[in-house]
């Protein structure tokens, strides 16, 4: 991929405190989105997606820890900006669209009064102007009747609908980057398709870049340029998105994408056997090796350096170091 990098996540580590001790979730993150780009991250639950996602707008929980790296967006460290600085980021260049919509939104204020609390803060604009530009977004996010949603409270609009209220909240203005983290996860199955074809619509139409985390590995397949796999707080595989479900490399992906039901309907998941390692102890080198097939001596003692086995397709895995 050409171009310039947007966001550049370099060797991330964060923990969290607990009263069990620290957690080493994320054990060196890498990624780069450029502008414009489309970017999937892909991996099982609580291998460190939300915690990475978190991290680039700087809205971990207070018991993270930032151990290490660096988190460059525009030529800039988030994490050595000013508190001024971040909140430019937030309401102007980056926005992120959230599991759960239903939190995403105080329940206490209609649509209308949450939009404008956050247009008028963000572009310094007269209610009226900043009513329209409102209206105007939630027609964009195809929400039926947008003067009835402006005056209701979240309560009293379906899963789905409080869902396209927060895209049409994360699009307004001139955004440079999108973070949806699992998007449809948590609305009804007759619906995920339709809020999912809205945000990948509009993602395209205004040309932004665009982190997709999902498990829904076709939906990632099918709308993104590039794609990152995720493990245990390591990205163990990455490259365009056509390359890597086609031609999985790391043992970890190929059980992964082996996991999604055949499209044929008839053969189902065989799963990965064991479950994403202990954080407060972490298996020592590669993090998949208590659960790998091929596991060879130098799996437990360090981590491999990525390797390119096709142009722009990366491994981190010792397999393919031997060649
Ligand atoms: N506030 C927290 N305190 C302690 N541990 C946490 C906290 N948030 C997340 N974790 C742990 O971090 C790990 C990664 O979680 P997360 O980033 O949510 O993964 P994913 O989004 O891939 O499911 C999990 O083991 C989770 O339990
Ligand atoms: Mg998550």
């Amino acid at each position: 991929m050409n171009g310039e990098p947007l966001l550049e996540i370099k060797d991330l580590h964060v923990g969290y405190k607990t009263h069990m001790g620290i957690s080493h979730v994320l054990n060196g993150v890498h990624l780069t989105v450029h502008k414009g780009e489309r970017v999937g991250v892909i991996g099982e639950s609580g291998s460190g997606k939300t915690t990475t996602m978190k991290s680039i707008l700087r809205i971990l929980p207070s018991n993270a820890i930032i151990k290490k790296g660096e988190i460059v967006y525009n030529g800039k460290d988030v994490l050595k900006m000013s508190n001024e600085e971040l909140l430019t980021i937030r309401r102007k260049k980056i926005s992120m669209i959230f599991q759960d919509p239903t939190s995403a939104l105080n329940p206490l204020f209609k649509i209308g009064q949450i939009m404008l609390d956050i247009i008028k803060y963000s572009y310094n604009l007269e209610e009226k102007d900043a009513k329209e530009m409102a209206l105007k977004a939630l027609k964009e996010a195809a929400l039926p009747d947008p003067e009835r949603v402006f005056d209701s409270y979240p309560f009293q609009l379906s899963g789905g609908m409080r869902q396209r209220v927060c895209i049409a909240l994360a699009l307004i203005g001139e955004r440079e980057l999108i973070i949806a983290d699992e998007p449809t996860t948590n609305l009804d199955v007759t619906i995920k398709a339709q809020v999912l074809n809205l945000l990948t619509d509009l993602v395209k139409k205004k040309n932004v870049g665009w982190i997709f985390v999902s498990q829904a590995l076709g939906a990632v397949r099918e709308n993104v340029d590039r794609v990152y796999v995720m493990y245990a707080g390591n990205i163990i595989e990455w490259g365009p998105s056509e390359k890597v479900f086609s031609n999985p490399l790391h043992p970890y992906t190929q059980k992964l994408l082996e996991c999604v039901p055949k499209l044929t309907g008839k053969e189902f998941a065989k799963g990965i056997r064991g479950r994403i390692p202990n954080y407060f102890h972490p298996p020592s080198g590669c993090r998949f090796h208590p659960r790998c097939d091929y596991i060879m001596d130098n799996c437990k003692k360090n981590i491999p350096e990525p390797v390119e086995v096709e142009h722009e397709h990366f491994v981190s895995c010792y397999l393919y170091h031997r060649r």
